[in-house]
């Protein structure tokens, strides 16, 4: 991971005071967080030496918890904006258009791996809501015809994120 990346992390563990008790949030951040939709392991080494725990003690956790996940959960995966501003103009309507599109409900996995898609909170472009983040491209102004479209390009990889 690169500094800037860790740097990230390290906000996010510390955020509400970095404490072992904190450690279901924290690594739930962390995964919203991810390109991936998972915990890797250097993020889990990362969370086990600032908590001070044992790595085995946080897998233990990661895979205890259904909602968490040890392996990538999509190629791509689609993080929906539901803070307020995006929510009033429909964020709603997207994870819809996706469930339609893709066929499998938000939290799941598309049969090819390709696919899954999950709501987090604001990612700072408001003013095009709504809108959709993957990676470090953010998609908006969205409607079910763009969202179709971005599937479709994502899929022949007319789009690179
Ligand atoms: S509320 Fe969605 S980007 Fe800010």
């Amino acid at each position: 991971m690169d500094i800037r990346e860790r740097n990230e992390k390290l906000r996010i563990i510390h955020q509400d005071g970095g404490e072992q008790e904190n450690i279901l949030e924290i690594l739930i951040d962390l995964q919203f967080a991810s390109e991936e939709g998972y915990i890797d392991e250097e993020t889990a080494a990362l969370v086990a030496q600032e908590l001070h725990m044992t790595e085995t003690r946080v897998y233990e956790i990661v895979s205890y918890y259904a909602m968490l996940k040890e392996k990538p959960q999509a190629k791509f995966v689609l993080k929906v904006c539901n803070s307020s501003p995006c929510h009033f103009s429909r964020s709603e309507e997207v994870i819809l258009s996706l469930e339609k599109k893709l066929g499998v409900p938000i939290g799941k996995t598309t049969d090819d791996g390709l696919f899954a898609y999950h709501y987090i909170p604001c990612v700072g472009a408001c003013d095009i809501g709504p809108v959709v983040k993957i990676k470090d491209t953010v998609f908006g102004s969205l409607d079910d015809d763009k969202i179709s479209s971005l599937i479709d390009d994502l899929r022949n990889g007319e789009v690179v994120v």
